[in-house]
């Protein structure tokens, strides 16, 4: 028999369990696992109890390039094109940041601090897949949920995820408040581009498939507040009487953002920490 070539061989039909054994020589095993059963549209217990079930030779030649760009670096979610926060499943795309695990404490200061008034007015200031309004809006349903992005392809992930959740949220484009008019909340969340400029993690980890956007300000040099600040400084204009914003933040700018939040008249301060002891979210009341 003709001995067939590496290339003629990733093309032909094979069973899965064949193909996530070979995916698993070059990814993480988990990663491996995960993209066969996308792939093959199986579940986890059909890829153990059938491994001999064949791919056709299109889904032999997905799984190649998929388990190509993953050894690349090219994160996860947006292979499977979907990430999980919360509880839920979210459709991401290159327009948006990959939910965090870190975010869902934001969700759960949030949801203690909503006032018990029979429509909560919330805003989800830079929404990217609108993992926080969503969530928020699944939890609250007499809420009124409205988020916000710079991002009109953010926005359309935002939109699909609303649809696929069964929520209303009304989703406007522009920069943060700007969108918003004079309108006021009970609540205020974000969760802002904060990388400095120059940190080394925007060059590993995945984070350079991430959008820009997304992870930085832009501003050449700067230490990655300026969205906060931007944030905490027209709080004020949007916050009703006795409101809460809420912000997520990186791991060494807490005491900046309990600065800013306290230069800027808010009371109740303080921070709290993530699941790696990390103080990840501050936040202050209006008076
Ligand atoms: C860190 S991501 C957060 C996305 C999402 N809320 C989450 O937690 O996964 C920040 C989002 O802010 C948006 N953004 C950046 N600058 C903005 C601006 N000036 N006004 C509104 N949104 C902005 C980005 O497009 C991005 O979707």
């Amino acid at each position: 028999m003709r001995p067939t070539t590496p290339a003629i061989a990733e093309a032909m039909p094979a069973g899965i369990g064949d193909a996530w054994r070979a995916a698993r020589q070059r990814i993480d095993r988990l990663d491996a696992r995960l993209l066969v059963e996308h792939v093959a549209a199986c579940t986890h217990a059909e890829l153990l109890a059938h491994p001999e079930r064949l791919l056709s030779a299109a889904q032999t030649g997905e799984l190649a390039a998929l388990v190509a760009r993953r050894a690349r670096g090219e994160p996860l979610a947006y292979l499977l094109r979907s990430a999980g926060f919360h509880g839920l499943e979210f459709a991401v795309t290159p327009d948006v940041l990959i939910p965090r695990p870190e975010t869902e404490r934001l969700v759960e200061l949030a949801l203690e601090r909503l006032p018990a008034v029979p429509a909560p007015r919330i805003v989800d200031l830079g929404t990217g897949s609108g993992i926080l309004a969503i969530t928020l809006a699944r939890h609250c349903p007499q809420a009124t949920v409205t988020a916000v992005d710079l991002s009109p392809a953010a926005l359309d992930v935002a939109r699909a995820n609303a649809a696929r959740h069964g929520v209303a949220v009304r989703f406007c484009q522009g920069d943060w408040y700007l969108p918003l008019g004079d309108a006021r909340f009970d609540l205020i969340v974000a969760n802002p581009p904060y990388v400095a400029d120059g940190d080394p993690h925007l060059r590993g980890d995945g984070l350079p498939y991430e959008p820009r956007m997304a992870l930085t300000d832009g501003q050449p040099g700067g230490d990655g507040l300026a969205c906060i600040q931007a944030i905490v400084a027209d709080s004020g204009e949007h916050l009703a009487p006795g409101g809460w914003l809420l912000l997520e933040h990186g791991y060494d700018q807490a005491d900046a953002v309990r600065e800013l939040l306290r230069a800027h008249g808010l009371v109740e301060i303080a921070s709290w920490r993530d699941l790696g002891g990390i103080e990840r979210v501050s936040g202050g009341r209006s008076r």
